[in-house]
């Protein structure tokens, strides 16, 4: 069954717990970003993960091996669910992360690597470095990388998720943003795709921020978008 994930890209603790009350039953696990924990740090994680909810830690690491141990293993003592790292860090660092998770066993975070951002196109890959080859070709090679190293599953796009769903090993999770129900103001996001859509390319978890936090009901948005998803699971 896939899971809903909202984004809780708010700037303040006080903002984070208002939504998450607000929208109560309808969704039980949080994406917290750079934006929020860069201004609250862990106190806005145990905040909500204090109303019940579950975390997902999106800081996308890149560093030296034994500095991502540490930092998983941080992850890991304030209870979260999810976290992310570049893949392009390496696997000795992929490798790090695995193991720094699973020390804590039945309740280690999950490691999900972030293969190329979307932001990113052919000719700013040639900029880094990376020179005769498209985006998805990258996508592709980087995310066997991260998951032949130890990484649980990946952040990818919906033009993505279908490639690499029946490409990787089964039991690896596919996150998703760049989600919207038909008809939903579609913002910056260029390439999106319905939650059903989603779903059955295999996305294992969506990513949905807007929709829900600026919908004038963001229970009804939340359960609307958990049907759609239900009706393909
Ligand atoms: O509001 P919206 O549904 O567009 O929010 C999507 C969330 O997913 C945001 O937190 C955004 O930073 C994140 N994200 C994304 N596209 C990516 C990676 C992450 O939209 N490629």
């Amino acid at each position: 069954m896939s899971e809903l994930i909202v984004a809780l890209d708010v700037q303040t603790r006080e903002e984070a717990v208002a939504k998450v009350k607000a929208i109560g039953d309808a969704v039980d696990f949080y994406k917290i970003g750079l934006e929020l924990y860069t201004a609250e740090g862990p106190d806005v994680v145990k905040a909500v993960k204090d109303l019940g909810k579950r975390i997902f830690l999106d800081l996308k690491f890149h560093d030296i091996p034994r500095t991502v141990e540490r930092a998983v293993k941080s992850g890991g003592k304030l209870g979260v669910d999810l976290m992310t790292i570049h893949s392009v860090g390496g696997k000795a660092m992929i490798r790090a992360a695995h193991e720094a998770a699973a020390e804590f066993g039945a309740s280690a975070p999950r490691i999900l690597a972030v293969t190329v951002l979307t932001s990113l196109d052919r000719s700013d890959l040639e900029d880094v470095g990376i020179t005769g080859r498209e985006p998805a070709d990258q996508v592709m090679a980087m995310a066997k990388f991260a998951i032949d190293h130890g990484a649980d599953g990946l952040v990818c796009s919906p033009r993505e998720v279908g490639s690499l769903s029946r490409t990787l090993k089964a039991g690896t999770l596919f996150v998703t943003p760049g989600v919207r129900p038909r008809g939903a103001d579609v913002g910056d996001q260029k390439r999106v795709a319905t939650p059903a859509d989603a779903v059955r390319d295999g996305a294992t978890h969506l990513v949905v921020g807007r929709p829900i936090l600026a919908a004038e009901d963001p229970v009804s948005a939340a359960r609307q978008i958990r049907a759609e998803m239900e009706s393909v699971n």
